[in-house]
């Protein structure tokens, strides 16, 4: 029997055990252009690089429906967000992201209203007996996410949601506690962020036009009907969700200036270059999204390996961001890859590949992009101690971080 005809055991433990692991582990002890495997029961052919990504993304090729297990629409996405739609319907719903999240005004605004809460907030650290960054992080993101969006947030609710925004990104990956504490999480601000859609268009709730609330409660989708409320909340936690993840990447950010303190000098300087590449570096080194997946549309080819139709195709997110055929020493940190130099659409791919107004891509790049750079600079400019703490990032827990959360101590405010 021939390699790509022998049936294969299912990995789906393997893969929840091994996390950010299975996909390199397994590309490296294949041979051929491709990793096969079978994953909740579905055969399955994993690909990655540049070519790879543009397979992927041809719609001719993929599709997104029905691709996603329910424990991940349940927890990280939501039913019927944009994420599981294709062709038209999709286009149409994704240019409500795009006219909301890209083009500079958009992403200074939110980048703007972002800094503004964290100054205030760290402005209180140096009294704190110690800061955990990445909740300290979670909740400054929720306050600036939720003013620049529209979406009204009493003082004493900011601990909690910025907890449950938090969750549902935490538990998509697992069994455990973690996942029902996300879809626990989820269902309360769906039903909360209905209420207010639905007063929005009544008229009992005023927004800010033009707000992230606004264009949710008035866009139309491709067949020309408003968003049920539900849905509508779906699609707003998909703005504030992923905007508070961005407190990962900080934590991140956090890692790589204690272990290669050299980066904080031109961060502190103000080099807008080199923050951009810093930014860029966190988002290819650490380890946020595995992977992306979809089905064969139909039965395709990918370099001489059978693809059959409705069987599940994965692009190796991480695999590819540490590929040595793209990178040079890919597990070293390095910003100074990305100076002078912009990423190429379809080689760094911590956020996915393609063109974002056409495919999957996500729209929120340049908000995270922006964040990172900003709040980058100002951890640089921050005086502080480390105190002993795990800071192990075990590759296992998806999506994982540093262990202690990235404990400072002795705050010192900006010279
Ligand atoms: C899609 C990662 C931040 C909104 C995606 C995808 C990934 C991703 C891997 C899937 C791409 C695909 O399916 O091909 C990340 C990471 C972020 C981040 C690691 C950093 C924390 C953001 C932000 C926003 C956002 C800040 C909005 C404010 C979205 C949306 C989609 C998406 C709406 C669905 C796009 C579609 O299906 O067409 N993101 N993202 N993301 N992201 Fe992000």
């Amino acid at each position: 029997m021939s390699e790509q005809h022998r049936p294969l055991p299912d990995s789906t433990l393997s893969l929840l055990a091994e996390g950010y692991a299975w996909l390199p582990d397994r590309r490296r002890r294949t041979a051929g252009p491709a990793v096969r495997a079978r994953v909740t029961g579905r055969r399955t052919t994993a690909l990655r690089g540049p070519e790879a990504v543009r397979f992927f993304y041809d719609e001719r090729h993929v599709h997104r429906h029905g691709a996603l297990p329910e424990a991940v629409r349940g927890t990280l996405f939501g039913h019927g967000a944009v994420h599981t739609l294709d062709g038209e319907a999709h286009r149409v719903r994704k240019a409500m992201f795009t006219s909301l999240l890209t083009g500079p005004g958009n992403v200074a605004a939110l980048t703007e209203s972002v800094a503004g809460v964290w100054d205030e907030a760290a402005a209180s650290w140096p009294d704190r007996r110690q800061v955990v960054l990445f909740d300290e992080a979670a909740r400054v993101l929720t306050r600036g996410v939720c003013r620049w969006a529209g979406v009204p947030l009493e003082e004493d609710a900011v601990r909690d949601t910025a907890r449950d925004l938090v969750a549902m990104v935490d538990g998509f990956a697992t069994f455990g506690p973690r996942h029902w504490r996300a879809r626990r999480a989820r269902g309360r601000h769906e039903r909360r962020l209905a209420r207010l859609v639905e007063a929005v268009r009544d008229g009992t709730a005023t927004v800010p036009q033009g707000s992230a609330v606004d264009a949710v409660a008035r866009h139309r989708d491709a067949d020309g009907e408003p968003l049920a409320p539900r849905l509508a909340a779906v699609e707003l936690l998909n703005v504030l969700r992923p905007t508070v993840a961005v407190c990962w990447f900080t934590a991140f950010a956090a890692h790589a200036l204690h272990r290669w303190p050299q980066h904080r000098g031109p961060l502190r300087g103000g080099d807008a270059a080199y923050a951009e590449a810093f930014a860029h570096e966190v988002r290819r080194f650490y380890p946020f999204a595995p992977f992306v997946g979809g089905l064969a549309s139909r039965d395709l080819s990918w370099r001489g390996e059978r693809i059959p139709a409705r069987s599940l195709v994965l692009l190796d997110l991480y695999g590819q961001n540490h590929d040595d055929a793209l990178w040079d020493e890919p597990y070293r940190f390095d910003p100074g890859r990305f100076l002078g130099r912009a990423p190429g659409r379809d080689v760094l791919v911590p956020q996915g590949g393609g063109d974002p107004r056409t495919g999957h891509r996500c729209p929120g790049e340049d908000v995270t992009v922006s964040l990172l750079r900003t709040l980058a600079v100002r951890l640089a400019r921050l005086e502080y101690d480390v105190p002993p703490q795990d800071l192990r990032i075990p590759l296992r827990r998806v999506p994982t971080r540093p262990r202690s959360g990235f404990v400072l101590t002795a705050v010192r405010p900006p010279a």
